[in-house]
């Protein structure tokens, strides 16, 4: 290969973490013309595969209509789309659209900050909520020291395992002062950094932390969004959580389309009534995103899809259990579409390795993470999860540790 003219995130750059991409189709990529299966869905957005003909064929009808909207044009898609995400979401409020998730996140802080007129917000050290500084400044992970931010209006509430019942994050919350907090921001079930799936008793303590001081709670579902739990929204599994900002990117275009949204309360929006929103993009509600997106509403609403996505869980399940019974597994975290597993006496695993055998996923020291498309069918869970097996198996006689 001739060496790069470009970066490669997330890496150094004299030996990064790259792989050969020549294509896609369907539930696969290829790597030098071979088949890859997609056990991410690239980075949780390609939920709905590499080639759905619905998103596909929106945006391509888009492009023939118009491909560039002004911010400020009122379209009829900025208002289908609105409606429909809203329906999904199953809140009343008001969307404000962006470009990516880390975008999402930073319009929620602006606007939770200036709806209640304070500076500081709650996060989680294991977070990871985009790259952009204001995300950056909420992120939790070796990320956020990397770069000046506004880290300094940030305060870290423990993890939920450390914290079940919230005591502590009151405790927090009281001795600093409740009217200095602006937000809680956080990720409802964190991704790649660990599939945490709070417990409802720690739900509950941020919610009536919430209600009690006035903190406004931002919902993280960029990556969780749109599927990827076996719900519309992880937030679903939580009946009692009222968020006021929920931010959304990722699969909200089946990534075809960078593209992302920001719902907000119908209070936020009564805020700006007369006050200037000083939030937006040039691209805001941008054409090709909101054809996608349309589609992809659409794909929610197909009779019987709740059903399917729980039978297709449940099976990714029953393979995990099945995994955890052959080999020794020290920590599993599931819920959907999405298994954090760490391997007990592995040293590492190596992208490249399952890339070789076929499958793409997470890989980092001795935990892989798993987030397959939707559209997968049992025979597919089967053909990964036999591939994984063998792949299992050639660690444990060549590392066993
Ligand atoms: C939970 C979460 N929030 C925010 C982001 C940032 O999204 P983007 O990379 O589209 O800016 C990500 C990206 O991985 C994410 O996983």
């Amino acid at each position: 290969m001739k060496k790069r003219a470009y970066y490669i995130t997330w890496s150094t750059q004299d030996k990064p973490t790259a792989f050969n991409f020549t294509g896609s189709k369907g539930k696969y990529f290829f790597s030098y013309d071979k088949k890859i299966w997609d056990c991410l869905s690239t980075s949780s957005q390609s939920i709905f595969g590499h080639s759905d003909k619905r998103i596909k064929g929106e945006i391509k009808s888009q492009i023939d209509t118009f491909c560039v909207a002004s911010p400020k044009a009122d379209t009829a898609d900025k208002q289908i789309a609105a409606e429909g995400l809203l329906e999904l979401l199953g809140l009343k409020g008001k969307i404000f659209y962006t470009v990516s998730g880390a975008e999402s996140i930073e319009n929620a802080l602006k606007m939770a900050r200036q709806v209640t007129g304070r500076d500081y917000i709650l996060a989680r050290r294991n977070s990871y909520h985009g790259a952009t500084l204001g995300a950056l400044s909420v992120t939790g992970d070796w990320r956020s020291e990397e770069h000046l931010s506004l880290g300094q209006y940030t305060i870290r509430i423990p993890e939920p395992f450390e914290d079940p019942t919230g005591e502590k994050t009151r405790a927090i919350v009281e001795k600093e002062g409740p009217e200095k907090f602006a937000a809680f921001c956080l990720e409802t079930v964190s991704g790649i950094s660990g599939v945490i799936v709070p417990p409802h008793s720690w739900w509950n303590a941020i919610q009536a932390l919430c209600d009690e001081y006035g903190i406004k709670l931002i919902l993280d579902e960029v990556f969780t969004g749109f599927g990827r739990t076996a719900k519309p929204f992880a937030f679903h599994h939580f009946p009692q959580l009222k968020p006021d900002f929920v931010a959304m990117s990722k699969a909200i275009t089946g990534g075809y389309v960078p593209f992302g949204a920001l719902y907000t309360t119908n209070e936020t929006f009564r805020f700006y009534k007369k006050k200037i929103l000083s939030c937006g993009l040039t691209n805001y509600g941008h054409p090709l995103g909101l054809a996608a997106l349309k589609a992809v509403l659409e794909i929610f609403k197909q009779p019987g899809l709740q059903v399917e996505l729980d039978s297709k869980a449940a099976y990714f399940k029953k393979k995990i259990d099945i995994l955890k019974e052959r080999f020794q597994i020290e920590e599993e975290r599931t819920i959907g579409f999405l298994t954090y597993l760490k391997f007990k006496k592995l040293k590492s695993f190596k992208l490249q390795t399952f890339i070789d055998h076929g499958l793409y996923l997470h890989a980092k020291k001795n935990v892989i993470v798993l987030a397959p498309p939707m559209i997968w069918d049992e025979e597919n869970f089967d053909t990964v999860f036999a591939k994984l097996t063998k792949i299992l198996e050639d660690h444990y006689e060549k590392q066993a540790l």
